[in-house]
């Protein structure tokens, strides 16, 4: 597998203007090719920026909202109106603000048993994409090397065939529903956001190769044919 490309930028605001670009580029691509673009967004704090770009011009004009449908790589256990729910924090800067149709937005039902979200979500999953996977996977990074809500340590990383689970994450005595490796790793495009200096140590961790026995989740993030890059500001590439 070729090595992800690593754009670094100057500060999280122009790394979200670089992203929103990427995003809306790879978008028309795929409308052109296909008819509809499918986006798995990530949740978190880093990509807030983005969503409200996005959700501004000229992207809410530029993108084809119509035909795009939105995804999400993983969800808290809780309700959808909650604040620490990622649809929710989503569409209060994002979702709420472009004109797709409520019909193409997929949310995790946070609000269920875990297992039965993730069954949900994961028959969904096959019945839209089948063996294929998404044309675009926005994703984060914990400052312990997660992605999505596949932690160190967790039994969701040892998925091989499912699409999405329910992971328990012992450091945060909770439930989460995730995309899997092997799904997440069939997009044609993922995008790895991370910005500030907190993360510098485990990005350049995350960047070496390694043979490790357990490499970090992030690690596992190697599209089987599409395209990784990582988008990072000069603090989280230990530039500044
Ligand atoms: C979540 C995210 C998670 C996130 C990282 C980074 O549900 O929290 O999907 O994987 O991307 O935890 O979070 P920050 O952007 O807040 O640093």
């Amino acid at each position: 597998m070729p090595p992800p490309k690593i754009r670094v930028f100057a500060t999280p605001a122009i790394v979200a203007e670089a992203a929103a670009q990427h995003i809306a580029e790879s978008a028309e691509s795929a409308l052109r090719d296909t008819g509809s673009f499918a986006i798995a967004l990530s949740g978190g704090n880093t990509p807030r920026m983005l969503y409200q770009l996005l959700a501004d011009e000229p992207y809410v004009s530029r993108i084809d909202w119509s035909k795009v449908e939105i995804f999400f790589g993983d969800e808290r256990c809780v309700p959808p109106e909650d604040r620490e729910s990622n649809f929710h924090r989503a569409s209060e800067t994002l979702l709420d603000l472009v004109p797709i149709p409520p019909a193409n937005i997929h949310r995790i039902r946070g609000e269920i048993d875990p297992q039965a979200a993730a069954i949900e979500y994961g028959q969904l999953l096959k019945q839209r994409f089948a063996d294929g996977g998404l044309d675009f996977a926005l994703l984060g990074m914990g400052e312990d090397g997660h992605t999505a809500s596949l932690f160190p340590g967790s039994a969701a990383l040892a998925e091989t065939n499912h699409r999405c689970v329910a992971n328990f994450v012992d450091n945060l005595n909770a439930w989460r529903i995730t995309m899997t490796v092997p799904f997440l790793n069939r997009s044609k495009q993922i995008l790895m956001l991370v910005t500030g200096s907190a993360k510098a140590e485990r990005v350049q961790q995350a960047l070496e190769p390694t043979d490790a026995a357990e490499p970090l989740p992030v690690q596992l993030i190697n599209p089987s044919s599409g395209h990784l890059t990582w988008f990072l500001d000069a603090a989280a590439a230990c530039m500044e």
